[in-house]
């Protein structure tokens, strides 16, 4: 399946279940405007819709790239500031779109990541980046503040100190430093990054996809709650998946030696 949405380039590989988003706008830097916005929350709807008509599940991993050899995305669209509010609401409500995606979505970054950018891959469940890629929070050289959570993802993920340095000073971090950071999972080499990149999502995209749709919800939903809750929560969750078809596969291929189980999402 292909689709084009103004900004936006949707492609969806039925056999492999892998879903493409395409930022699309390489002339500036696949910035984020009003237009993008929507279209990136269409895409994820119309990916949405594949799921609900499939048997099993149609998107077991989405990746979001953009377009060109430049950027990922150099954050919101500047040319839209001024003469009012920066609109920050609605790069909150692409990240929840993202967030609330049942499959895991992996944030292809390959060039500048900043600013809104960033902070669309900080929604997403994995950061995978080239080594040439530049990273940061840029919005304080414009006497503003990241709007979509920027500073807070990095808080947590490492740091108070570590958030003020990156998003006071507005650097660009060097892809290495960003993995040493945790701020992505993994570095590759700029020559094997598409290569490394399609691996991951291989691996990923051939587990079972419930219990892979069932861990993005249960991480995510535990980090607002306390730990007792948290474990609460996957407790219901669990018997819900020892019913499935996938959990008997994996159990079958763990038992005979020479077996290679699919998984269907059932
Ligand atoms: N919003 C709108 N347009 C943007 C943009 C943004 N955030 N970032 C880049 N562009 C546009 C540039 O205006 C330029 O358009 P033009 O060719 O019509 O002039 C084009 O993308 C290429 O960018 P350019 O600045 O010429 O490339 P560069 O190699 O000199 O610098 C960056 C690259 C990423 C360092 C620089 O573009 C930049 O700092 N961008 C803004 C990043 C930012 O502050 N983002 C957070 C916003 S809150």
């Amino acid at each position: 399946m292909q689709e084009e949405f103004d900004t936006v380039l949707l492609s969806h590989d039925e056999e492999r279940g892998v879903a493409t988003v395409t930022l699309n706008r390489p002339d500036a830097l696949n910035a984020m405007n009003a237009q993008i916005r929507e279209d990136v929350v269409s895409a994820f709807g119309a990916l949405e819709e594949l799921d609900e008509g499939a048997d099993g599940v149609a998107v077991r991993v989405a990746v979001i790239e953009g377009a060109g050899d430049r950027a990922f995305s150099a954050g919101a669209d500047i040319t839209e500031f001024g003469g009012g509010e920066p609109r920050v609401g609605p790069m909150s409500s692409v990240q929840d779109t993202i967030r609330g995606f049942g499959a895991p979505v992996v944030a292809k970054i390959d060039g500048y990541c900043l600013g809104g950018g960033l902070e669309l891959a900080f929604g997403c469940d994995f950061r995978l980046a080239s080594e040439s890629s530049r990273l940061g929070l840029p919005e304080s050289n414009l006497g503003i503040l990241p709007g979509a959570g920027g500073a807070q993802y990095i808080a947590r993920i490492a740091g108070p100190g570590v958030a003020k340095e990156v998003a006071m000073l507005g650097e660009h971090l060097p892809a290495e430093r960003a993995g040493d950071l945790g701020l992505v999972h993994r570095v590759f080499d700029d020559e094997a990054f598409d290569d490394e990149v399609a691996a991951f999502v291989e691996e990923l995209a051939g587990q079972p996809p419930l219990s892979m749709r069932a861990i993005k919800d249960s991480v995510d939903h535990g980090q607002g709650v306390p730990l007792r809750e948290a474990i609460a929560y996957d407790r219901r969750v669990f018997p819900t998946l020892v019913e499935t078809e996938d959990h008997a596969e994996g159990a079958r291929a763990f038992a005979e030696d020479d077996y290679e189980p699919t998984f269907e999402g059932r």
